[in-house]
């Protein structure tokens, strides 16, 4: 892969279809991730390992990866537990991650475990996934703000990040699950997390719920952060996160980062094809907040490059 200044990961085939009203087959979303992987995407998130009755539009995980043919980019699915991390293996994923949230009130929400056991079970994989050769990743869920305990500040964060790193996470993933963090915040909680980790160590996962989400990116890149998560056609939420609907549109922050000349390898009007398909699969119109003055004036971006 040619040099890259930001890494995209798409997030869509996990957090952008958990929630569909449409539960698009294992074959459907085969073909949209090879959609993702042939526009450029340098990562992708293709599935989750979780309970298919507390989740049924992501069942068929193991499927997916036995389908996906080998290739340089990274291929990641998302763990809860260790049922859903030996499963994983089984199915050979080459790299995790794991999800714990800030709070112990999102954490059984979500995973029906408080925060000191969710840290120890996610810790736990972290340890068995390096051993196992397993690339192991972090995410911190609702890392500024939990839609049940309100306001999380960076000195809640830092340790939990701090722990997940010693267990093995390689990359730690800050996600305003619901949407509801401001730029001044995104900048805050890097900073702060800037005491232990290296730029290249971390990694936002924004929601785009109060359209403040490229405006978190841009604080985020301020302060050095150059990867982050996003969903194809704005794709997303948590099923268990009230208020976690709409992620950032992979187009839209393409289209951003294209046009303030930072590099991504993505093709942004293959993007734009991979975004019609996408909406195909859930049925019903998506697209990023940009997408009316894009959908005229791709080239206008693409002579920007
Ligand atoms: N994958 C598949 N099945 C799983 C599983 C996994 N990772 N973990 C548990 N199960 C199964 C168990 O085998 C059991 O099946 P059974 O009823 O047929 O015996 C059932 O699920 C309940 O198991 P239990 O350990 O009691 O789990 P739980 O009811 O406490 O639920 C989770 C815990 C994590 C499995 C469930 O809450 C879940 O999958 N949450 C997903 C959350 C999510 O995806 N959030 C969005 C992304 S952040
Ligand atoms: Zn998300």
């Amino acid at each position: 892969m040619s040099k890259i200044d930001v890494f995209v990961n798409d997030v869509g085939p996990r957090d952008g279809l958990q929630n569909q009203a449409v539960h698009v087959s294992p074959q459907d979303r085969v073909t949209l991730i090879n959609a993702l992987l042939d526009a450029g995407l340098p990562g992708v998130e293709v599935a989750s390992f979780v309970s298919p009755k507390a989740v049924p539009q992501m069942a068929g995980a193991d499927v997916i990866l036995s389908e996906l043919a080998e290739q340089d980019q990274q291929i990641s699915v998302l763990v809860p537990n260790l049922k859903g991390y030996e499963l994983a293996r089984a199915a050979g994923a080459r790299i995790i991650s794991v999800v714990p949230a800030s709070s112990d009130t999102m954490n059984r929400k979500n995973i029906n475990m408080g925060l000191e056991e969710t840290m120890a079970v996610s810790c736990e994989i972290l340890r068995h996934a390096k051993q196992d050769g397993i690339t192991a990743q972090a995410y911190i869920a609702t890392a500024v703000a939990c839609p049940y305990e309100g306001y999380i500040a960076p000195d809640v964060i830092v340790p939990l990040a701090e722990t997940l790193a010693d267990a093995g996470a390689e990359l730690l993933i800050m996600a305003d699950t619901i949407g509801a963090a401001n730029p001044a915040q995104i900048r805050d909680l890097f900073v702060a997390l800037s005491g232990s980790f290296r730029p290249d160590q971390m990694a936002a996962h924004l929601h785009d719920t109060r359209a403040l989400a490229l405006a978190n990116v841009y604080a985020a890149l301020e302060v050095g952060i150059r990867r982050f998560d996003s969903s194809i056609g704005g794709l997303g939420g948590c099923p268990f996160a009230p208020g976690a609907a709409g992620n950032l549109a992979t187009e839209d922050l393409v289209a951003m980062l294209h046009q303030m000349g930072l590099k991504t390898g993505i093709d942004l009007e293959k993007l734009l094809a991979t975004s019609e398909l996408a909406g195909r699969l859930v049925e019903r119109a998506i697209g990023g907040r940009m997408k009316a003055w894009l959908d005229t004036n791709l080239d206008k971006i693409q002579a920007a490059q």
